[in-house]
């Protein structure tokens, strides 16, 4: 009886430990996902969704036009080149679906086809294949912490290093004791494993943890992005369910309650990125459904909270796992750990340390490195890849990190969070006074937008803002990535520009709000609550449909070829790999 109670009380301690949204609880996420159905707006409903009246529909479909018109000429050459890919590629044919939420996707795709392909690179921008130059605001997935001028440069003198060897695979060239000596020096830990990318470097990290406390779980918390391996990816997007992985409420004393509790927790994994949005999985526009995004960081909390996270890993014998492949170097030349002035057990690093060429890099403290046991010969943790350590690889990683140590680098992380807050709070300062509802917040060179007034349709900004020379990621306007290169005037030009492309889009009247207010007046739980009755019709539908045997129920919306079961739903929930 006594063991049962202390079972139910253990169990109960993990419920309190989850954030309450449905991307705390991956379950029942997945489950949710499985079940929303594939319906979208036809035209008019496409420029009223939110039941304006017919003259702002018309000076939107008139701004969606003339957008439209400017995409087809602007960006002819690169999206011919799009589409003739688009069937054959199928991260390409993903990404441009989920740009935007479902409903509206179809029509989009169809009038604004930018381009996904480039063919040059300079200072802080890139020219498509029409030779138009857009700032970058894509960061390479976040790569690009230096500008891209700085890594060709890595590529061509670290090919150049080690050409004499070139692909040569198992033994080392001599560069890479450089490395090993400054990534040591850098995480202040005893060992280094080279991987292909940041998963891989993620995936050791846990394995290590797993084999040297003799514990199951990982945990990481809600929203947190560590890579598309199963086990760190618990909730949509991923097919199994992930039975070794618990999800907890970030910054919340009942996670740490069951890290003091539980006997089964192997490791911690932290994303640091979280910071800027605690519990909110990274924003892409395709969530987009209402203006609920949010994002706010205060350094000070998450700091402490990194503190008391770090206390607890050390007296109850678990791996804490910094995964800075995101941040590190970005926030400071010592990554996370210096930034925040916490510790790891191990650390991964990737994207940028190693000039531009891919890599995950893990380093960490001898007892949770090693891959065997002195006393059982045969329980080995294994670990390999073909391309680990690849001298191209480690040549660009020495060129990066040798110049990590030199000016011009070093004074570029001078000042570097006061350059980047005051960049941001004065073009927050602007929208304010233009009365835009646009605000911008930021981690440092990371950003994301949010939305203050409340309306269906802020996923067009990224439209808008495309057509003002910046280049985003397919996630729009939820992650805006600057290079340190970024000098002030390069960095005014895009404050004007933003601010230009939501004049425009407001003049359009995208955010228009009803100005009768009160009852009428939108609000983001009236807009869930809408889509959720539209999901529930368009199901209901598709339910009576498939009873009577024909498809002549079908979603009315929807096209023949993209039934609900036939499409995946994720656009509404979180979205899954947004980096
Ligand atoms: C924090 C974090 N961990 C891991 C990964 C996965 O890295 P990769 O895409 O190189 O596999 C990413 C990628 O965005 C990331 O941001």
């Amino acid at each position: 009886m006594a063991l049962l109670a202390s079972k139910v009380h253990v169990r109960l301690q993990l419920s309190r430990a989850k954030h309450p949204s449905l991307t705390g609880h991956s379950k029942m996420a997945r489950r949710f996902a499985g079940q929303v159905p594939y319906y979208e707006y036809d035209e008019t409903q496409f420029f009223r969704a939110d039941a304006a009246p017919e003259d702002i529909a018309a000076a939107r479909r008139a701004g969606f036009m003339r957008l439209a018109a400017l995409y087809a000429q602007r960006f002819a050459k690169s999206a011919a080149q799009t589409a003739q890919l688009l069937p054959a590629v199928s991260d390409l044919d993903f990404t441009s679906r989920y740009r935007v939420p479902f409903q509206f996707s179809r029509f989009v795709r169809e009038h604004f086809k930018a381009g996904s392909f480039l063919q040059s690179s300079s200072g802080v921008s890139v020219t498509d294949l029409d030779g138009n130059r857009l700032y970058d605001l894509t960061g390479s997935y976040g790569v690009n912490v230096f500008g891209y001028d700085f890594y060709k440069e890595c590529i061509e003198r670290g090919s150049e290093r080690v050409k004499d060897l070139g692909p040569v695979l198992g033994a080392y060239h001599p560069v890479v004791a450089y490395n090993v000596k400054r990534l040591l020096e850098i995480s202040g830990l005893d060992e280094v494993s080279f991987h292909m990318s940041g998963t891989e470097a993620v995936m050791q990290a846990v394995r290590l943890a797993r084999y040297h406390t003799g514990r199951s779980h990982l945990v990481r918390f809600c929203g947190a992005y560590h890579g598309w391996w199963g086990d760190v990816q618990p909730g949509v997007g991923n097919p199994q369910p992930a039975n070794e992985t618990y999800t907890l409420n970030d910054m919340d004393a009942a996670a740490l309650k069951v890290l003091s509790s539980r006997r089964d927790i192997a490791c911690v994994l932290v994303n640091p990125l979280q910071a800027l949005h605690p519990n909110a999985p990274a924003p892409g526009d395709s969530t987009l459904i209402d203006s609920g995004r949010r994002a706010h960081f205060d350094r000070d909390s998450y700091a402490a909270w990194l503190k008391r996270l770090r206390e607890v890993c050390t007296q109850r014998g678990i791996a804490l796992i910094f995964d800075e492949v995101f941040v590190g170097f970005r926030l400071a030349a010592g990554g996370a750990q210096e930034y925040f002035g916490v510790r790891a057990d191990m650390v991964t690093y990737g994207k940028t340390v190693a000039g531009g060429l891919p890599v995950g890099v893990l380093c960490g403290s001898h007892h949770f490195m090693r891959r065997f046991r002195e006393d059982r010969p045969a329980d080995v943790c294994f670990a390999r890849g073909t391309f680990n350590s690849h001298p191209y690889v480690m040549g660009a990683m020495y060129e990066f990190l040798q110049r990590l140590d030199a000016e011009p680098l070093r004074s570029l992380y001078r000042d570097l969070d006061a350059t980047w807050n005051t960049r941001a709070a004065a073009l927050n300062a602007r929208l304010e006074a233009a009365a835009l509802p646009v605000r911008v917040a930021n981690l440092s060179s990371i950003w994301t937008v949010y939305y203050v007034g409340v309306s269906r349709y802020n996923w067009m900004f990224q439209y808008y803002l495309r057509a003002a020379g910046l280049a985003l990621s397919w996630v729009g306007t939820g992650r805006l990535i600057f290079s340190l290169n970024y000098t002030q005037a390069d960095y005014d030009a895009i404050a004007d520009a933003l601010v230009a492309a939501a004049q425009q889009m407001q003049g359009d009247g995208w955010w228009w709000s009803d100005p009768r207010g009160g009852r009428a007046q939108l609000t983001n739980k009236s807009i869930r609550r809408r889509v959720l009755k539209e999901m529930l019709q368009a199901r209901w539908r598709a339910i009576r449909g498939r009873a009577s045997g024909s498809y002549a129920a079908r979603p009315s919306m929807g096209r023949p070829s993209e039934s609900w079961s036939a499409t995946s739903p994720i656009g509404s929930i979180s979205s899954p790999r947004s980096k």
